[in-house]
């Protein structure tokens, strides 16, 4: 067998099958579906690679990467609640990873661990399916977490965004998110998660919602409330787990249009892929491991 991650693309030399490994590091990770994305994608573009998930625990991270330094693993995806830790342990960084300060996938260029952020690209595209201008548009984020910042540079490609109001509990993390959404130029607004009258009254006001906080995972209610949540928003809520969650279904009874948590899981899945292999994704193939024989959930 070849050195895992050390040959040259196998689809250019169709008598030399070249094996390589990659994985996803998080805690817990056992709820992943990237394995099965990105498994049915290799398969499906004939490269003979493999994708799993470890369990890594905070204090392991850094023994983690040496243990994938050591057996030239190709790449690997990096998940809660690594993403901003393991920047410090890469050799380089994409300029919007940088950014962001987070990562969530990694690549092995010539024995160089580089850090990318496809998130931005899993929150930015869906939202670009369903605006195409970005010209006065009043957005509202909930949390300003690791997704909050990827939400913030993505955004921060568009022109014309007239405002972003930030909710979060943690006034530390709040700052430090305004902070990063105004070197962007970008017009953001902090406020105090607790503050459900404000909250109300910018969610009547915003033309995108989106949740990037953990609210709804364990089916908890979201703080907005379906009657401050206009007929001609976009709502975004990036948990994927439930499908519907008590924001979406607040959204789809205004008659909102809505964006599953899953739409970010796929885009920032098929951009990795791109990274790793050079090669455009095969998006259906992708989608059709997540939702198998039963189609896109509406
Ligand atoms: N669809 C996808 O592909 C995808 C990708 C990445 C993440 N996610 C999901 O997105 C969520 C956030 O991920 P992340 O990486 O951004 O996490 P993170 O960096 O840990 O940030 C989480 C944010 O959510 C807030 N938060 C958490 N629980 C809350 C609660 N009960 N009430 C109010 N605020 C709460 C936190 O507020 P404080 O600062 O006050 O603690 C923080 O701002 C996770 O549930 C994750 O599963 C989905």
């Amino acid at each position: 067998m070849s050195g895992i991650g050390t040959n040259p693309s196998p689809s250019k030399g169709a008598d030399v099958i070249t094996s390589k490994a990659f994985c996803i590091i998080g805690n817990p990770i056992e709820q992943s579906l990237s394995p099965l994305m990105q498994n049915a994608a290799f398969k499906h573009v004939n490269l003979n690679y493999s994708y799993i998930a470890f369990k890594v625990p905070a204090d392991e991270l850094q023994g983690a990467v040496e243990s994938m330094r050591k057996i030239s693993i190709a790449g690997f995806n990096v998940t809660i609640p690594h993403k901003v830790e393991i920047v410090k342990l890469l050799d380089k960084l994409s300029n919007e990873a940088m950014i962001a300060g987070s990562v969530n996938t990694v690549s092995n260029e010539n024995g160089l661990l580089v850090g990318y952020n496809t998130d931005i690209d899993g929150i930015l595209e869906p939202i670009e399916k369903r605006i195409s201008s970005f010209e006065g548009l009043n957005v509202l984020i909930l949390g300003a977490g690791g997704s909050c910042r990827a939400a913030l540079v993505g955004l921060a490609r568009k022109k014309g965004i007239n405002s972003i109001s930030i909710f979060n509990r943690d006034q530390t993390k709040l700052n430090n998110v305004i902070t990063l959404g105004r070197e962007l130029k970008l017009n953001c607004i902090p406020f105090r998660f607790e503050d459900t009258a404000k909250l109300s009254q910018v969610s009547k006001n915003s033309g995108l919602i989106l949740n990037t906080t953990s609210i709804g995972l364990q089916g908890e209610k979201s703080p907005i409330e379906l009657d401050f949540i206009r007929k001609d928003a976009i709502v975004f809520d990036i948990v994927y787990k439930p499908i519907n969650t008590d924001l979406l279904e607040k959204a789809k009874k205004t008659g909102a249009k809505i964006i599953f948590g899953y739409e970010m899981l796929l885009s920032q899945g098929y951009k990795a892929f791109e990274i790793w292999t050079g090669m455009k994704a095969p998006r259906e193939v992708m989608k059709q491991a997540l939702f198998g024989i039963f189609g896109e959930p509406k």
